[in-house]
């Protein structure tokens, strides 16, 4: 009853259409400072022209102006530095324009290069002097146009009336990412980028790109095309929840290099690094299908195919064979080649441990590596690959059992059990990103009743908001080694573009505020009377989304 009367009285004040925004804002994440400065208020008009300090800020200026013209029907011109001048003369020639009063209405756009926080900028919105968005890099220059973004209405044909006030900002965690498992359900290209934009409009900066697993391998090799030939289509697929109901139709895809450049260049453009996923030695049922020799088990060719749909934890695994690990070098290698990227992820998890034990080839393998159990055996295969990876000048990801034979302290580790084995990866020295699947994993139901996207769960919003990224007990220097969060999504149960929105949204804004904003403007109500708003910004996207948060905190939407 309580949130339903905040939210009543917001939003009487918010939707005036025309009017200034009432003094309180629906910027998520929050900022850390908003000051209002009370001196009335700015318009955006048809000939507002974005002007930017150096050319290298253009991603932020098209990105401002082809949201405005796509979400609102207002183009702004986009004012390019004029080229041809040497740098410094540039620089000083643009200083000149963006510190001149201006007739024309403006926005600028300016990279300070000041060496502060990465990713920190501030925003400043004056009635004469428009809007002024510095950052400290051109990362923050993109995150202050984002927030200008969350400044603006919610729909086209309300005149963007901006307040005035100055806004300091910068990111609490280096790391904040999304997963997407593209591996039980394939998503095209053009989903990828809209999903990569979504990860953009939250000030998210790593894309988890998870493209093997038991399922299907998803990713073009040119060192092996026979990867994506046999092991991207399963001629069949469970439909509906477990044990789910078989369909022999063909189902698969996969992602070509020149797909992977495109993705990439517009991550890139959005300040977010894609971070490649071959998960190794388990969850590889794909390429236990296309070489069926690499098991345990090379002589029973049932016990090496693709699975479908369902997730399996027993599968089949790779086996400690010459082949394999010359297998590994190419995939890698080439892997490291086609993402520029600093960070390749192994997997690592869940692999079953029970087909190396009834393997006597492999017991004899471990017994002339002196590896003392299968844990030591899986550490062997992550050591190989982090060196083939580490010769690339790459750095290692994998998730939390990678540290059950041992590691080495340069490898990242990705807590997705309970949060008790991010606090061993701390203490045991190593970078760690939390991503504890009670708390971030976006394939769970958001509600009890919710059934669309599965049996698990539930997760729900204010779960996400709550979670405790850094945990309890540990040491500041410890603490320092919490690189950040992160939130997945599996997609067993997710075969379609809009079920892997209707699963995302809301939460993975609570998830952006959580890993942006600072301790002290952490606040669940003032989060769910922002919320509304958010939903409309979905509804502006074209997202679907989930409204479970309206019935389980007892809130009536207004619309
Ligand atoms: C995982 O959910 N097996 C990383």
């Amino acid at each position: 009853m309580y949130l339903k009367k905040i939210m009543a009285a917001t939003f009487a004040a918010t939707a005036l259409a025309g009017q200034a925004q009432e003094k309180t804002f629906s910027i998520i994440p929050e900022p850390v400072e908003i000051t209002v400065t009370g001196q009335g208020e700015y318009l955006i008009q048809r000939n507002t022209v974005i002007r930017m300090s150096e050319p290298t800020l253009a991603p932020s200026a098209t990105y401002l102006a082809d949201y405005m013209e796509r979400y609102l029907g207002i183009p702004l011109q986009v004012e390019l530095p004029k080229s041809g001048k040497s740098r410094k003369k540039l620089s000083s020639a643009v200083e000149t324009i963006l510190s001149k009063p201006s007739d024309q209405p403006c926005i600028i756009l300016k990279n300070q290069k000041n060496g502060e926080i990465p990713g920190g900028y501030q925003l400043e919105i004056t009635p004469v002097g428009g809007v002024r968005i510095e950052g400290n890099d051109e990362a923050g220059v993109f995150y202050g146009v984002q927030t200008l973004i969350q400044l603006l209405p919610t729909r086209a044909g309300v005149l963007p009336i901006l307040p005035t006030l100055k806004i300091i900002d910068y990111p609490r965690f280096p790391y904040r990412g999304m997963h997407l498992d593209v591996v039980r359900h394939f998503f095209p290209v053009d989903f990828i980028k809209k999903y990569i934009d979504y990860l953009a409009l939250h000030k998210l900066n790593y894309f988890h790109w998870h493209l093997t697993d038991d399922q299907a391998w998803r990713v073009e090799m040119k060192c092996r095309p026979e990867l994506t030939e046999k092991g991207s289509i399963r001629e069949g697929e469970i439909f509906g929840l477990y044990p789910g109901k078989y369909q022999p139709l063909p189902y698969g895809g996969y992602y070509t290099h020149e797909d992977v450049h495109e993705i990439v260049r517009y991550a890139a453009e959005r300040h977010i690094t894609v971070i490649p996923e071959i998960d190794i030695p388990g969850h590889c049922m794909a390429v236990l299908a296309t070489y069926p020799q690499f098991s345990t088990t090379p002589n029973e060719p049932k016990k090496a195919a693709l699975t479908w749909g369902i997730f399996n934890k027993f599968n089949n695994v790779l086996a400690p064979k010459p082949e394999v690990f010359d297998f590994l070098k190419d995939v890698f290698s080439e892997l490291c080649d086609l993402f520029p990227g600093q960070y390749i992820h192994v997997g690592g998890d869940e692999c079953a441990k029970r087909w190396w034990q009834e393997s006597e080839e492999t017991q004899q393998f471990m017994r002339e590596h002196e590896l003392k159990d299968e844990k030591a055996l899986q550490s062997y295969f992550i050591h190989y690959v982090q060196e083939v990876v580490n010769a690339k000048g790459k750095t290692l990801i994998g998730w939390d059992e990678i540290l059950e034979g041992g590691i080495s302290e340069d490898c990242i580790v990705m807590n997705w059990r309970r949060p008790e084995f991010g606090k061993k990866a701390v203490r045991t020295n190593h970078r760690t990103i939390f991503t504890c699947s009670a708390w971030s994993y976006f394939n769970l139901k958001e509600s009890r009743i919710q059934s669309e996207i599965g049996p698990r769960g539930p997760l729900s919003l204010e779960k996400v908001y709550e979670f405790q990224i850094v945990p309890d007990s540990l040491t500041t220097e410890q603490q320092e080694l919490v690189w950040g969060a992160q939130g997945c999504l599996w997609t067993e149960y997710i075969p379609t573009t809009w079920k892997a929105e209707f699963a995302i949204f809301p939460r993975m804004s609570a998830l952006a505020e959580n890993v942006w904003s600072p301790l002290e403007k952490k606040d669940w109500i003032n989060f769910t009377r922002k919320v509304e708003m958010q939903f409309e910004r979905y509804e502006l996207w074209g997202a679907r989304y989930s409204e479970a948060f309206f019935r389980t905190q007892d809130i009536e939407r207004k619309r």
